[in-house]
C-alpha cells in the first residue's frame, strides 16, 4: 500500500533513478517498488526499549535527527555523533566479522568458515560471546558483521570465507547463533551485506572512460530469493540481530541500499524487522530515495570517506523534511530504529568509552572530528580467549584424506615442514594495507595466512605459526625438525638439503588467499602448490598436506600414493599452529565436515562469477548483469541435481574413530497441519510466527563403533516432493548435531523440523507451503554417505 505522499515521494524519485539508469535487461522486472516503510512496533520484546527510544526522540530538533541517521568522522570504523546534553555518548561502530579490527591488544579469532566447517553450535556461540566481549571492552556498540551473504554462490567468491556456507540452512543456525551470542554480551549485531552480493568484481559502480558504469545487478527470481539468499537472514532476525547492512550491489537492477523492495517489502514487511538497516560504505547514491525505500543510516555519512566529503543525507534530509520532499515520520522512525537496539541491550548504562588505540587506525578521518568523542585508555580485551580459539580453529579442521592411518602422529625422530603457509609472517602482522598502498592488497609470498584480508581481518597481537608449534612439539621429545619454507626452492627441487631424508613425516603447508574487493582467479592454492606437493612426495612416502586460507580448494595431488593425508584447516586465527598440531598429534580428535563441496576438477564448479575484459572495458552503463538463473541448485545441490561426482563432498570429514548410526524414527508433532501459516498469526522478526513452530521430528542412534573417543556430525536431509518446484526438490540439509562420545558409546540425536524447514516458497500465493506429498528424509555422516533413509507425512 502507498500512501498518498509517499506515492507521490516514489514518482519523483523514480523520475530520477530512470534518468540515472537504464533497465533493458530482459529477464527481470525492475525491482517492484514497495512503499511507505513500515514503522517499527517493538514486536519481539523491545516494547520497553521502543517507549525509551520514543522518549529520547521527542527530545531531538530537526538538525539532531539528521545528525542521528548520518555517520560522521570519529575514532571508530562508522561513528554516529553524540548528543551531550542528553548524555548520549553517539556510537562506535566497528570492522568486523572476527574480530576488532581497529585496535590493539585484541584477539584474531577464526573467520565464519572455520566456525561452519566446525558444525558446532556451542563452539560458535562462544565465539560470538568472546568476539563481543572484546568490542565492548573496547567502547564499540556495534559490530560490523556476522556475514551471510554472500553464501558462497560462487566458489571464486572473494568473500566467502567471512559468511559460513553456501548452504543456506547450515548458514542460518550458525548465523542465529552468533547473533545470539554476541548481542548476549550486550553488543549489537550487524548482520550483512544484505543481499545477492555474491561477487566482488564490479560491486561498486565504476568509471570506464568518463562514463559511470552502474554496480552489478543480482537479477534473483522471488522463490530462489526465499528459498537461499533470504533464509540465513530470516534467522539473523528471528535472533534479534540489532541491525542489517545493505549491500553495495544492485538488486533487479536497483541498488541494494535503495531497492524498496528488499528493504521495506521482505526485510520490514515479511519479515518484521525491527531494528535498522545500516549503508554498506558509500554504497548510498541518494538522499530522500534512499531512506524512503527503507535505508536507516548511512555510513560512513559522506560520499567519500573524507572529513568534509558531501552526504547526501546529514543537513540535505533537514532541507528536505523543511520543504516537504521527506516526511520526518520516516526519519522518526529510523531513529527508533537505531535507538531501541540500543536501549534493549542497556549500552546507555556505563558502556565503556571508545579505546584511544582506535584513532591512530581509523581510516574515515582521523583528526577534524565535527563531533567530541570521549576516549579511554588502551585495555587489552584478550582474556583468556586464546583458549577457544585454539579449540574451534582445531575444530573447524576437516581431514579428508588418512591412507594408512598415518594421523594421528605418534614420535616421529625426523619430521619435515614445507612450505611457505608454515612460518611467520615478514610482512607486518595486519593484511588490510599492502605495499602499495591499496587498502585491500595483501597476498604476501612469505608466512602462513590465519584469515583473510580486507576489512573483516584482524591485528594479531601475536600468531603461533605451524612451524613454530611443531617445532615445541618436536622438541617435547626429542625430535629432529627440518624445514624449508620458500617456495621457488621447493618447487624446483630443493629438498636435497634434507638429512637425513626422508623425514618419517613430511608436512606441507599450502595457502590461498581471499580479501574483500576482489574474486578468486583459481581454486588451486597458490605459490606454485601443485609443483611444492609434488617435489615433496617425490622425496618422502609419507607427506601431509595441510591447507589454510579461502575455500573451496581443488587438489590435483589428492590421489598421489604418498600424500598419505590432507586437512582443510581453513581460517583458524592466531592460534593456528597449536590447533594443527593439536589435530595432527590427536590431542583433538578432527570432527570438522566440509560446510561446501570439493569437486574434483576447478571446471566441474559452475563458476557463478560475471567477469570479462569487455565486460570491463565497456561503457554501457547497466552492462552488468548477472542472472541467479540456476535457483537453488548451488554448491552440492548443483552437483546433486546433475548426479555428477566431487572429490569430497559437502558434510564430508573423517575422524581417529569410526561411527555407525542406525535405528531412524520419525514423529509428527502436529496431524494434519494446514498447508500455509495462518495469515493472522503474529509477525515477529523472522517473518510469520508458526514458521518457527516445531511440526515434526527425526531421530536416529549414533554409535561411535572404534576405540578412541571423538565427536561427529550427524547430518539430516529432507527432500521435497515434484510440487516443490525443479530447484528445490533435491536434498537439502535441514539437521545436525554435533555429538561428542567416548569409544563405545551411543547417543539418541534428534532433529527437530520447523514449519519453514518442511515448506518450499509459493510465489503465487506468497507464502511458505508444505508439499502435499510425503518428503523423504536421510540421515547420514555427509551429503552423499545418508545411511538412514525413511519419509515424514506431514
Ligand atoms: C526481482 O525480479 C523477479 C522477477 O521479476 C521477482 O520475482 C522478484 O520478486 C524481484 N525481487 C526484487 C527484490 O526486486
Ligand atoms: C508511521 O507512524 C507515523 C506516526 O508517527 C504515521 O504518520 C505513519 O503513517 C506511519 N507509517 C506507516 C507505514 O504506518
Ligand atoms: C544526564 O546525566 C546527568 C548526570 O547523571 C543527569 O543529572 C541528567 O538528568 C541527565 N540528563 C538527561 C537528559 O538524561
Ligand atoms: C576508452 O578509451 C580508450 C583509450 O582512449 C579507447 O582505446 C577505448 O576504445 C575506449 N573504449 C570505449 C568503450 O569507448
Ligand atoms: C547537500 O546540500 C548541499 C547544500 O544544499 C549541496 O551543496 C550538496 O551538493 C548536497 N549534497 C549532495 C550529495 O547532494
Ligand atoms: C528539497 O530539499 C532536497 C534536499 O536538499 C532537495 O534535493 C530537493 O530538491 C528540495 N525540493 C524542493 C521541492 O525544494
Ligand atoms: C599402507 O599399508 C599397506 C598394507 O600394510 C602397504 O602395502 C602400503 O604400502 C601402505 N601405504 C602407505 C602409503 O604407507
Ligand atoms: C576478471 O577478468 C580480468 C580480465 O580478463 C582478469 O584479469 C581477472 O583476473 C579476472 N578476475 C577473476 C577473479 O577471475
Ligand atoms: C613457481 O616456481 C618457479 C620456479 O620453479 C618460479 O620461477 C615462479 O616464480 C614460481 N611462481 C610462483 C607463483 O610462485
Ligand atoms: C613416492 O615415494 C617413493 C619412495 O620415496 C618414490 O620412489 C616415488 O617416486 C614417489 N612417488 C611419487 C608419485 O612421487
Ligand atoms: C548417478 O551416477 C551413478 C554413477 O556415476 C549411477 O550409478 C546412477 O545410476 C546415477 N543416478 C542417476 C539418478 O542418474
Ligand atoms: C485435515 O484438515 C482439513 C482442513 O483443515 C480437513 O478438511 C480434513 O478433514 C482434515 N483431515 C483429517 C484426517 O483430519
Amino acid at each position: 500500500m502507498m500512501t498518498l505522499t509517499t506515492a507521490l515521494t516514489w514518482l519523483t524519485l523514480a523520475a530520477t533513478s530512470s534518468a540515472q539508469f537504464r533497465y533493458k535487461h530482459t529477464q527481470y522486472e525492475t525491482s517492484p517498488p514497495v512503499y511507505p516503510t513500515p514503522n517499527i512496533t517493538g514486536a519481539g520484546g523491545w516494547d520497553d526499549a521502543l517507549e525509551k527510544s520514543r522518549v529520547f526522540l521527542s527530545q531531538l530538533s530537526l538538525e539532531e535527527k539528521s545528525q542521528m541517521v548520518t555517520g560522521t568522522p570519529g575514532p571508530c570504523v562508522g561513528n554516529i555523533a553524540p548528543i551531550p546534553h542528553l548524555n548520549f555518548s553517539g556510537l562506535c561502530l566497528q570492522d568486523g566479522p572476527l574480530a576488532i579490527r581497529q585496535a590493539v591488544y585484541a584477539s584474531v579469532f577464526p573467520a565464519q568458515l572455520t566456525a561452519a566447517a566446525s558444525w558446532d553450535r556451542e563452539l560458535t556461540r562462544a565465539r560470538g560471546v568472546q568476539i563481543a566481549q572484546e568490542f565492548k571492552g573496547k567502547g564499540s556498540h556495534v559490530i560490523l558483521g556476522p556475514v551471510v551473504g554472500p553464501i558462497g554462490r560462487s566458489p571464486f567468491g572473494g568473500r566467502n570465507w567471512e559468511g559460513f556456507s553456501p548452504d543456506a540452512y547450515l548458514s542460518g543456525v550458525l548465523v542465529e547463533e552468533t547473533v545470539l551470542g554476541m548481542q548476549s554480551a550486550g553488543v549489537q549485531a550487524c548482520t550483512k551485506h544484505y543481499i545477492g552480493n555474491e561477487q566482488e568484481i564490479q560491486r561498486n559502480p565504476s568509471t570506464v572512460n568518463g562514463t559511470t558504469v552502474e554496480a552489478i545487478s543480482s537479477n534473483i527470481d522471488d522463490k530462489t530469493m526465499h528459498e537461499t539468499y533470504l533464509w540465513p537472514f530470516a534467522n539473523a532476525l528471528h535472533a534479534g540481530t540489532a541491525s542489517i547492512m545493505c549491500s553495495y550491489n544492485r538488486i533487479n537492477g536497483s541498488y541494494g541500499c535503495q531497492n524498496s523492495k528488499s528493504l521495506n517489502g521482505l526485510l520490514k514487511e515479511e519479515l518484521g524487522f525491527q531494528g535498522y538497516v545500516m549503508s554498506d560504505w558509500s554504497a548510498v547514491h541518494t538522499g530522500v530515495a534512499s531512506i524512503d525505500a527503507g535505508l536507516d543510516m548511512n555510513m560512513p555519512g559522506g560520499i567519500g570517506f573524507s572529513t568534509g566529503s558531501p552526504s547526501y543525507w546529514g543537513p540535505n534530509l533537514t532541507t528536505a523534511m523543511t520543504n516537504g520532499t521527506l516526511d520526518v515520520s520516516r526519519l522518526d522512525d529510523a531513529i527508533l530504529r537505531i535507538m531501541t537496539p540500543y536501549y534493549f541491550l542497556n549500552q546507555d548504562v556505563g558502556y565503556p568509552g571508545v579505546d584511544r588505540s582506535t584513532v591512530p587506525m581509523s581510516f574515515y578521518s582521523r583528526d577534524n572530528y565535527q563531533h567530541e568523542f570521549a576516549l579511554t585508555e588502551v585495555v587489552d580485551v584478550r582474556d583468556d580467549h586464546a583458549k577457544l580459539i585454539r579449540q574451534l580453529g582445531a575444530a573447524g579442521t576437516v581431514l579428508l584424506k588418512n591412507t594408512n592411518n598415518t594421523l594421528p602422529l605418534k614420535k616421529p625422530m625426523n619430521i619435515g615442514v614445507f612450505g611457505n603457509d608454515a612460518s611467520d609472517l615478514t610482512v607486518g602482522q595486519y593484511s588490510l594495507s599492502g605495499a602499495a598502498g591499496n587498502i585491500f592488497e595483501g597476498n604476501y609470498a612469505m608466512g602462513t595466512l590465519p584469515v583473510g584480508g580486507g576489512s573483516g581481518t584482524g591485528r594479531y597481537s601475536y600468531i603461533v605459526s605451524p612451524l613454530e608449534a611443531i617445532k615445541t612439539q618436536g622438541r617435547s621429545f626429542g625430535a629432529l625438525v627440518q624445514y624449508v619454507t620458500d617456495n621457488d626452492i621447493i618447487a624446483a627441487g630443493g629438498l636435497s638439503v634434507l638429512q637425513p631424508s626422508p623425514p618419517d613425516v613430511c608436512v606441507v603447508f599450502l595457502k590461498s588467499w581471499a580479501s574483500e574487493g576482489d574474486d578468486r582467479a583459481s581454486l588451486i592454492a597458490e605459490w606454485n602448490s601443485t609443483l611444492v606437493v609434488e617435489q615433496t612426495a617425490k622425496v618422502c612416502p609419507n607427506t601431509i598436506v595441510v591447507l589454510h586460507g579461502a575455500a573451496p580448494h581443488v587438489l590435483p595431488w589428492k590421489d598421489n600414493a604418498n600424500v598419505t593425508a590432507i586437512l582443510a584447516a581453513h581460517m583458524p586465527g592466531q592460534e593456528t599452529g597449536n590447533s594443527i598440531v593439536d589435530i595432527l598429534w590427536g590431542a583433538l580428535n578432527p570432527s570438522g565436515k566440509l560446510p561446501y563441496t570439493i569437486a574434483n576438477e576447478e571446471s566441474d564448479y559452475a563458476k557463478l562469477l560475471i567477469n570479462s575484459t569487455e565486460l570491463l572495458e565497456s561503457t554501457d552503463p547497466d552492462i552488468w548483469q548477472d542472472d541467479f538463473t540456476e535457483g537453488n541448485l548451488i554448491d552440492y545441490k548443483e552437483f546433486d541435481a546433475k548426479n555428477k561426482s566431487v572429490a569430497y563432498e559437502f558434510g564430508f570429514g573423517l575422524s581417529y574413530t569410526t561411527f555407525e548410526l542406525s535405528e531412524i524414527k520419525t514423529s509428527v508433532a502436529v496431524s494434519n497441519a494446514s498447508r500455509v501459516p495462518s495469515s493472522s498469526a503474529k509477525i515477529v522478526p523472522g517473518g510469520n510466527v508458526e514458521l518457527w513452530e516445531a511440526l515434526a521430528t527425526v531421530s536416529a542412534t549414533v554409535t561411535n563403533t572404534g576405540g578412541v573417543d571423538g565427536a561427529t556430525v550427524p547430518q539430516l536431509y529432507i527432500t521435497l516432493p515434484a510440487e516443490a518446484g525443479e530447484t528445490q526438490n533435491v536434498r537439502a540439509l535441514r539437521g545436525f548435531d554435533k555429538v561428542e562420545l567416548a569409544a563405545g558409546e551411543s547417543a539418541t540425536v534428534e532433529f527437530t523440523l520447523q514449519r519453514r524447514d518442511l515448506s518450499y516458497w509459493d510465489v503465487g500465493a506468497q507464502t511458505w507451503r508444505l508439499p502435499e506429498a510425503a518428503i523423504g528424509v536421510d540421515v547420514g555422516f555427509s551429503s552423499r554417505d545418508l545411511k538412514l533413509n525413511s519419509e515424514l507425512s506431514i
